[in-house]
């Protein structure tokens, strides 16, 4: 049985979730439409949004097996296009970082609430967001460091394609 402020944070976690999957999801489809030589980029994006999806799963069993219905609320305006790559990348690592302090605040929660189980739940959380930010950050630095260079984009894409498949994202 949760605690209300506990299950309020959690059903909220979980949406959050379900947005990330949806606005991966939105960036790879323009990235496929605006760039579609970019295939690293966008397949990177395609694949992280199901990354995503899976997190949500995580968080809908976790509830239900402990008796409380994991209800998705969808109560977000998701964003569709961006001027550019870079500020796709921006975005991207902003949403990481506000998952991140989410993250935080519903661990910080749990201590408070004395819900062990859901503390121990949320490292899994914890430890996934340390990746999560720190890719997005490593792609803004290599993003902001191309700017215009259509060959490095290209070098880049490449790379980001082969950094895919070996870690089977
Ligand atoms: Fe599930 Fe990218 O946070």
């Amino acid at each position: 049985m949760f605690k209300k402020k506990i299950l309020i944070g959690l059903k909220k976690q979980l949406n959050k979730e379900l947005e990330s999957s949806l606005l991966y999801l939105s960036m790879a489809s323009w990235v496929e439409y605006k760039y579609g030589n970019l295939e690293g980029i966008y397949n990177f994006l395609y694949d992280h949004s199901e990354e995503e999806k899976k997190h949500m799963l995580k968080l809908i069993k976790y509830l239900n097996k402990r008796g409380a219905y994991a209800d998705i609320v969808y109560q977000f305006n998701l964003k569709k296009s961006w001027n550019t790559l870079k500020e796709l990348f921006q975005k991207l690592y902003k949403h990481e970082q506000k998952i991140s302090d989410e993250i935080n605040l519903l661990v910080d929660l749990s201590l408070k609430e004395k819900d062990f189980f859901t503390y121990n739940f949320l490292q899994w959380y914890v430890e996934e967001q340390i990746e999560e930010e720190g890719l997005s950050k490593m792609i803004l630095d290599k993003i902001n460091f191309l700017e215009n260079d259509k060959g490095g984009l290209y070098l880049f894409d490449y790379d980001l394609k082969n950094f895919h498949k070996k870690n089977k994202l």
